[in-house]
């Protein structure tokens, strides 16, 4: 039998409806802050994301789905979604006429990443993007509309973490510093730092091990390198933080694996996710647009994975959804029940009824494994009278009824 795809998933039920919530609570906070919606294409351009997201990080070097299409042109399934978001601005020119636009967004994104707990090969993000201003209480605002919006998808518990990663220059003097740091150490760090270092010395600080923490702790901190222009904006987004009543705390090695940040860098976490502990991640990035289109101008944004989300929801929240109502039917009253059948759909009821004839009671056992709580009964006696047995399963009674009668009752108790 052929099997889906290591690291992706078939997903139903439970996990749709979950899915679902999340997306409902994701409509409903971002536009509260004047949000619209917009979809870009699953495949794009390779050297989008090359150029993009940066040649050096592991999502591009080592993760990304890359093949020629027919005309031997390299495209890329998108393994996040700001570049794309980033080149569909552009395109449209939109930063010519009103460039302030905020924009959110979901859907699949591809990683060739080892599976484990939380992360997948084929994930689903939901994230926003913000064009056209430099403001740190943009910032903050951006941040709070995380967090509500996580809190609404009924995830409590979390931690909000900042760091600021400067400008390039400033970042440039640390980077150097942290190299020596590390090449004075090297010998005692892990295979992965050791090569990690020289092509993107920040991540090392992201390192998983423990040893390797234990040789950073000392390291050179970035915020001591910030220039007086990123340490103020730094300074005022705490003060926008609290204004707007976000618990945050700074990590000042808060790198990410992304290069397009600048300044403002932040991470939601939970704990009870363990090694993938990340639920939303984003940040500012000023020269983004520059780089894909030569267009100055500032862009800030996050997103969150759906699927670590609904490892973490309160499930409670999810409605029971309304059960159908279970149409039963005999070989003779057939034609007379998809009348019915059509009539109740027609007056707004959920209806379901077994497509295959079975038995009378094998009709009544799958009602009863659906939930239903009415069962029509169309026999000959109903048919010939026009009328309908409404079985209420919960109380047990049964009437039979006119089928103006049956819509009323089944709808009145909706
Ligand atoms: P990211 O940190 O690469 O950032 O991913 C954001 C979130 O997507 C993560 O925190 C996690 O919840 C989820 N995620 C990432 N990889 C996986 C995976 N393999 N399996 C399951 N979930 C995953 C970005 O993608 C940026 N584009 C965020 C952003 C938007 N920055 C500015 N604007």
């Amino acid at each position: 039998m052929i099997k889906v795809l290591k690291g992706m998933k078939d997903r139903y039920f439970e996990d749709i409806r979950k899915y679902d919530y999340i997306i409902d609570s994701a409509k409903n906070v971002f536009s509260k802050y004047g949000f619209e919606k917009i979809i870009t294409p699953i495949v794009e351009e390779t050297e989008l994301f090359e150029r993009g997201v940066g040649e050096e990080t592991d999502v591009v070097s080592k993760e990304m789905y890359t093949f020629l299409d027919k005309a031997g042109r390299s495209i890329t399934m998108r393994p996040e979604g700001t570049a794309g978001v980033v080149r569909a601005y552009l395109q449209a020119g939109l930063y010519k006429s009103d460039p302030l636009v905020k924009w959110f967004y979901y859907g699949p994104m591809y990683r060739y990443e080892a599976p484990q707990k939380g992360r997948y090969r084929e994930f689903h993000q939901v994230g926003v993007e913000a064009f056209g201003v430099r403001d740190p209480f943009a910032d903050a605002e951006i941040i709070k509309m995380g967090c509500e919006f996580l809190e609404t998808a009924g995830i409590k518990n979390l931690t909000v973490e900042i760091n600021s990663l400067g400008n390039s220059s400033s970042r440039q003097r640390y980077t150097a510093e942290l190299k020596k740091f590390i090449e004075e150490r090297l010998d005692k760090l892990c295979d992965n730092c050791k090569t990690r270092y020289k092509k993107n010395p920040l991540r090392v600080l992201d390192c998983k091990s423990e040893a390797c923490q234990e040789q950073y702790k000392n390291a050179p901190v970035l915020k001591d390198y910030l220039d007086e222009e990123s340490s103020t904006y730094y300074e005022e987004l705490k003060k926008y933080l609290e204004l707007l009543e976000v618990n945050y705390v700074e990590n000042y090695r808060l790198v990410r694996g992304l290069d397009y940040y600048s300044d403002t860098v932040f991470e939601i976490k939970s704990e009870n996710l363990g090694a993938q502990s990340t639920v939303l991640a984003g940040g500012r990035y000023d020269k983004l647009l520059e780089i894909l289109g030569d267009i100055q101008m500032p862009g800030i944004g996050f997103a969150a994975g759906t699927e670590r989300i609904a490892l973490l929801m309160d499930e409670s929240l999810l409605k029971e959804e309304e059960k159908p109502v279970y149409v039963v039917y005999f070989p003779e009253t057939k034609e007379y029940a998809l009348n019915i059948i059509k009539i109740l759909r027609e007056n707004g009821i959920k209806v379901d009824f077994d497509y295959g004839m079975k038995s009378f009671k094998s009709q009544m056992k799958k009602a009863g494994k659906l939930n239903s709580k009415y069962v029509i009964i169309l026999g000959e006696d109903e048919k010939n009278e026009n009328k309908a047995v409404l079985k209420n399963f919960d109380t047990g009674e049964q009437e039979k009824l006119e089928i103006e009668k049956v819509i009323e009752r089944v709808n009145g108790d909706v």
